[in-house]
């Protein structure tokens, strides 16, 4: 007996092989992979297209033709952004993202015959201006659906509101449009629906009242949208991110009592939206926000004190409203890596800057076109990454401290039009990007050769950089100007990380 069960136990590898694993190296059903092979054969590969692509959080992705590895000799399971189940065997995930297709998406495309699709994602090439097919409805497991930035044009069908399991669905163009009434409804629909991404779509309509409990993310920029947004958004209790860009016709009223959200949501974006009054103290139950933008918004009032209790802020962008009050109440956030204030009424002076301890963190710091008076402090320390200061249109005076001279991380500097007076000096940083003096009364010498400026067009000031560029000329012309003003914009080979951010949503308008 005991013979037997080492026999056994000696063959089941081999068995197993005969068995189960001949048929696991063989998983994919032939029809699948014939639907795969004519669907990789419906488009050519364009070399040109899906050439920045980027994931949602704004890191940059490979882009690869991966069908190019499709083909017959293999089981389609090993390929290139395939997954099939691994006890059926059906395909049940297509990652296409970024992978240089180019041609037309037709309503016959075999890509619909995999029925058991649960995850497509056909973001970031190009079709063309196909239209999306309504049978993309038909593939009704699907749960997460990309169609992001893929040269689709036209409506959207009002079909894709039947793919009730989604959890993340995903359209950002402004070649696509949503019939009102059918935006409506597939929020209505979507009951399960996670993460919501709509960018630059048409959609002129209001925001439902119910949306899926599930909801983590809501990513709305450039739409048509318009009326209140529901209260109830904030009251979800999984809201983790909420984003609302560039949609001026949108009204938000914060909620006044503590809001539903307030444990899990960590970041919270609004630029370009209507949400005109004082910031409620319901903000100070927010203890997990980490990224708070509300710029552009026609803020007034000053900040609530239940505001300095959110010691988790990493990102504070508060820019082009109209609040007001003293500047230095900012400096209890122990963690920032950014802040904005600019284009406010705050005012206060900036001596707080001397006593707080930034723990070398702090990468930009905006407080243009404020209210701001005195000195910039003489001793100031753990600023080795501030990249970008701007100081500019306030009532600043006294001379220009040496510490901001040796910042080594500084690529962006404005402290142009206030009163500042004395010396310049000679700038120590290698990365320096752009440098703006203009309108106080300043003298002093222009910077060594290692700044000459490499060329034009690049500066942050955008047309005013032709100007600045005449006046470092004619600084170098007589090794000293002295005088009212001192432009000069210096361009670097390195490209400075926090502008490269400019793109992602939390720095808009900073
Ligand atoms: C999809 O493919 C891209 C590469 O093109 C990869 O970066 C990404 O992680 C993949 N996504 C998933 C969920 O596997
Ligand atoms: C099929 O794909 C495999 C792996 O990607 C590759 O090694 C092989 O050369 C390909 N065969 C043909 C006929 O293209
Ligand atoms: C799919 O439809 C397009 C346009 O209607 C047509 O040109 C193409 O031949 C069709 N392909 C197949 C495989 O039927
Ligand atoms: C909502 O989803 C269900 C499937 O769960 C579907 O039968 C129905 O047609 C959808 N409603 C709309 C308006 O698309
Ligand atoms: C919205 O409310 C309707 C009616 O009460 C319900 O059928 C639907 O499932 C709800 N949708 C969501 C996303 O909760
Ligand atoms: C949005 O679509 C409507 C037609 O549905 C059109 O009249 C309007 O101009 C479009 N708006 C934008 C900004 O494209
Ligand atoms: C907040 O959550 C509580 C407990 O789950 C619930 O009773 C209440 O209705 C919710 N409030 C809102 C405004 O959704
Ligand atoms: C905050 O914003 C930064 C930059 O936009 C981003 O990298 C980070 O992931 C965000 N953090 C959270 C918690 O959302
Ligand atoms: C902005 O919101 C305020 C108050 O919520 C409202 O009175 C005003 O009409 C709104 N403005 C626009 C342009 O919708
Ligand atoms: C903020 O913190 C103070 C104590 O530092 C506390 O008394 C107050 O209740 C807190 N406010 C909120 C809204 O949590
Ligand atoms: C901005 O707020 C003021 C009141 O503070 C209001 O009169 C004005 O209409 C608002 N502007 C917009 C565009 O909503
Ligand atoms: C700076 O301005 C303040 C008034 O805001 C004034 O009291 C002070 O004397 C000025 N300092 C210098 C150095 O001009």
């Amino acid at each position: 007996m005991d013979y037997v069960k080492l026999l056994f136990f000696m063959l089941f590898p081999l068995l197993c092989q005969l068995a189960f694993c001949s048929s696991l190296s063989h998983l994919c059903p032939k029809d699948q992979a014939l639907a795969l092979l004519q669907f990789k054969h419906m488009f050519t590969i364009n070399y040109d297209a899906s050439d920045h692509c980027l994931d949602k959080k704004g890191q940059s992705i490979q882009s690869y033709p991966k069908t190019l590895s499709w083909n017959k000799s293999t089981d389609c399971c090993s390929w290139d952004g395939v997954y099939c189940d691994e006890t059926t065997g059906n395909v049940i995930e297509l990652n296409l993202t970024c992978s240089k297709l180019q041609g037309k998406f037709h309503s016959n495309s075999s890509l619909f015959q995999l029925s058991n699709l649960k995850w497509l994602d056909l973001s970031e090439n190009d079709f063309s201006g196909s239209l999306i097919s309504p049978k993309f409805g038909e593939l009704s497991s699907l749960k997460h659906l990309d169609l992001s930035y893929s040269g689709f044009t036209g409506l959207i069908p009002a079909e894709i509101s039947r793919l009730s399991k989604l959890h993340v669905l995903s359209i950002e163009s402004s070649l696509l449009r949503f019939e009102p009434h059918n935006f409506e409804l597939l929020l209505e629909n979507l009951t399960q629906l996670r993460e919501l991404y709509f960018y630059g779509v048409n959609t002129s309509s209001t925001i439902p009242l119910n949306f899926s409990s599930y909801l983590t993310t809501l990513y709305l920029r450039n739409t048509q949208l318009y009326g209140t947004l529901p209260e109830g958004i904030f009251h979800l209790s999984n809201l983790e991110s909420l984003t609302l860009l560039e949609i001026p016709q949108l009204t938000v009223r914060f909620p006044t009592t503590k809001w539903n959200s307030s444990a899990s949501l960590m970041e919270l974006v609004l630029s370009g939206v209507n949400a005109t009054g004082r910031i409620p103290e319901s903000f100070g139950h927010l203890t997990s926000l980490r990224n708070l933008t509300i710029a552009s918004c026609n803020l007034s009032g000053s900040i609530p004190k239940p505001l300095w209790n959110l010691t988790n802020i990493e990102l504070l962008n508060l820019g082009h409203n109209h609040l007001e009050g003293p500047i230095s109440d900012f400096f209890r956030f122990g963690k920032l890596w950014g802040l904005s204030l600019a284009n406010n009424n705050f005012d206060g002076q900036l001596e707080f800057l001397s006593f707080n301890n930034f723990d070398g963190q702090l990468e930009f710091l905006h407080f243009s076109s404020n209210s701001v008076t005195g000195p910039i402090p003489s001793n100031v320390s753990g600023l080795q990454n501030l990249q970008s200061l701007r100081l500019s249109s306030n009532h600043l005076n006294g001379t220009i401290p040496s510490w901001i001279f040796s910042l080594p991380s500084l690529t962006h500097l404005n402290l142009s039009d206030n009163h500042f007076s004395g010396n310049t000096q000679e700038f120590k940083s290698q990365t320096l990007f752009s440098v703006s003096l203009k309108q106080n009364q300043l003298q002093g010498p222009i910077p060594n050769d290692d700044g000459v400026p490499q060329g034009l067009g690049q500066g942050e000031e955008g047309d005013s950089s032709m100007i600045s560029w005449q006046a470092v000329l004619m600084g170098y012309g007589c090794g000293l100007v002295i005088g009212l003003s001192i432009i000069y914009i210096m361009l670097s080979t390195q490209y400075p990380t926090w502008f490269s951010r400019m793109d992602d949503s939390s720095l808009v308008y900073i």
